[in-house]
């Protein structure tokens, strides 16, 4: 675990590291070019677009957007957590933990009751997210129960809530294995 690591809110630019940060991580740019397309968005959050600094380099970056979960009659807000990385000389020293932690407090400071990720199975139920049918919230693409995950930020908010989500258009452009 290292200590000396301060989360913030990204600035216009911190988006170059940002990108070098996500290219890295994922050895493709798909996840930059996602990243870049949403910051276009009106409803992009940029208290949600949140780095982990070290010694002045940003050595990771979180991104939660707003979401919809839909059901024939009704939809519902949530924030999905996509993509995450962390450079990878940094990587499985914690920094994901505390970007994890960090997006968590912030999204509740801001109003947000739930939170969805598509992510490592092994990795999101520590924060307590558990497997998204459990309340009857589907993806819209064919995914494993396991990785398809939601997590209440308020006690009892995903308890009505059922449907599948809806991401935003430029999610369509990346694979749904590398979010
Ligand atoms: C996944 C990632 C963001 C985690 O960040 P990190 O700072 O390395 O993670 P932490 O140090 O906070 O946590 C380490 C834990 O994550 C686990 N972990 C790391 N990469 C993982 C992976 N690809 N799949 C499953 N678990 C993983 C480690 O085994 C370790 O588990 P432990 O705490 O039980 O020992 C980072 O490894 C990364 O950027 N990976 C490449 C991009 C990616 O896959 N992003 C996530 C999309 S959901």
């Amino acid at each position: 675990m290292i200590e000396n690591i301060h989360l913030r809110s990204a600035k216009d630019t911190d988006y170059q590291s940002i990108y070098e940060i996500n290219d890295l991580a994922f050895g493709q740019n798909s996840e930059s070019n996602l990243i870049a397309l949403l910051r276009q968005n009106k409803e992009f959050i940029s208290e949600l677009s949140i780095v982990a600094e070290m010694d002045n380099e940003l050595v990771g970056h979180i991104l939660f957007s707003k979401i919809s979960i839909k059901n024939e009659d009704k939809q519902f807000e949530s924030l999905a957590l996509a993509p995450m990385a962390v450079r990878p000389s940094f990587q499985n020293l914690g920094v994901g933990v505390k970007l994890v932690l960090y997006g968590i407090t912030e999204a509740k400071r801001l109003g947000f009751t739930s939170l969805i990720v598509l992510g490592h199975e092994k990795y999101y139920p520590k924060f307590g997210f558990k497997s998204a049918s459990l309340w009857k919230i589907k993806a819209p693409f064919d995914v494993p129960d396991s990785v398809f995950m939601a997590l209440e930020l308020k006690e009892g908010a995903l308890k009505d809530v059922f449907g599948t989500v809806c991401y935003p258009k430029e999610f369509n452009m990346i694979e749904a294995h590398s979010l």
